[in-house]
């Protein structure tokens, strides 16, 4: 069996940060998203990956994710010129996959459960496709499944305004190579993609055996920011550990699992865990409360944050208000003008979203 993860697309729901990178490699809890898929398909025993990227992007998800030897694995990287749909990078991908069975794993989704048992089952039983389907509040947002008592799917529909059921397709998805020959028949869709539900149900309407699987835990797609900080909130409530390899000095308090990178000094600091720090971090006279998670060389200097996420580069300054659900870009600034600050001063990208609560 082999894999496929798609890690291509627009990220528009991400933007600006997408504007200059790839959203699957944004961290959580300092790993790139995209990261936590490949580890969970080597988990499953499937080390024979393919990763579909972007002309924008590709080169930056080879550059930081490599051929595989980290992870125990080896992978290829399968060029989409554009981002034409979930069915086009399969398409795309036919040369690389053949005639192997395979996962397709969506890069910017996380999910709790092993593959292990879908993998299982899916062999088990010599279906086509098996997917994934977790409960959500909105299914008019997602595709959605109707479902039989035995798990097998009877219709799929992409974003329904009537949804026959609350079940929502999650983005781990099992095929046999009878799904190329009819993406090889499908039109693309009125927002003009090849859609895999389309896929799917065309599976459906030939007779083939195509089922699904409850989620047991939790999944995130991560394509917006709050999503992002949720995904983030919930990985270092299970994950999180205290390491602290950076120096504390004795005006700091540090509390709760806090991890904290090499070459990082914290002087006169309040720590409350779940909390991660990168390597050469400069933090003082800062309070930084829990689930955020502090990239690589960021400066924070008396700062007041938490439930925020910010990335490699940032610096952030003497900023009199508390931070909350905040996610700052790789290389930003945030500083007050040299005087009390009366008024605030910005230059804000296309897309950016400020909130001053
Ligand atoms: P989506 O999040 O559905 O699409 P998108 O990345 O274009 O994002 P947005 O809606 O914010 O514009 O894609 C799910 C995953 O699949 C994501 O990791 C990107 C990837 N993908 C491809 O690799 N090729 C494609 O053609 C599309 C549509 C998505």
């Amino acid at each position: 069996m082999k894999a496929l993860i798609l890690s291509g697309g627009k990220g528009t729901r991400l933007r600006p940060l997408t504007y200059t990178g790839a959203k699957q490699l944004v961290p959580v809890a300092n790993k790139p998203i995209l990261w936590y898929g490949i580890e969970a398909i080597v988990a499953a025993g499937i080390t024979d990956i393919g990763i579909v990227i972007s002309p924008e992007t590709g080169e930056e998800v080879k550059a930081f994710t490599g051929h595989g030897q980290q992870f125990g694995a080896q992978i290829t990287y399968i060029l989409q010129a554009q981002p034409a749909g979930l069915a086009h990078a399969v398409k795309v991908a036919q040369p690389f996959l053949g005639d192997a069975p395979f996962v397709m794993y969506l890069g910017d989704n996380l999910v709790q459960d092993s593959l292990t048992p879908m993998v299982e089952r899916f062999k088990e039983r010599h279906l086509d496709a098996l997917t994934l389907l977790s409960p959500v509040p909105n299914p008019r947002a997602f595709g959605v499944a109707e479902v039989d008592e035995s798990g097998r799917i009877l219709r799929l529909e992409e974003k329904p305004e009537h949804p026959r059921s609350n079940l929502a397709l999650v983005g781990v998805y099992l095929f046999s190579s009878a799904i190329h020959g009819v993406i090889a028949t499908l039109e693309p869709s009125a927002r003009g993609e090849l859609e895999i539900t389309d896929a799917i149900q065309e599976l459906i309407n030939r007779q083939m055996r195509v089922e699904a699987l409850k989620l047991e835990g939790w999944w995130l797609d991560t394509g917006k920011k709050d999503d992002l900080l949720e995904a983030n909130r919930i990985i270092l409530d299970a994950y999180s550990n205290c390491v602290v390899n950076g120096s504390v000095d004795d005006q700091s308090r540090v509390t709760g699992r806090v991890s904290i990178g090499e070459g990082t000094q914290v002087i006169n600091c309040t720590i409350r865990g779940p909390v991660i720090i990168g390597d050469n971090c400069h933090l003082e006279n800062c309070f930084v409360g829990p689930y955020s998670s502090i990239g690589h060389g960021v400066t924070l200097s008396a700062v007041d944050l938490d439930h925020s996420v910010i990335l490699q580069g940032a610096r952030v300054e003497g900023i009199q208000h508390r931070i909350v659900d905040s996610l700052v870009g790789r290389r930003a600034t945030i500083k007050p003008g040299p005087s009390h600050p009366k008024a605030m001063r910005f230059m804000v990208g296309d897309d950016c979203q400020i909130e001053v609560v």
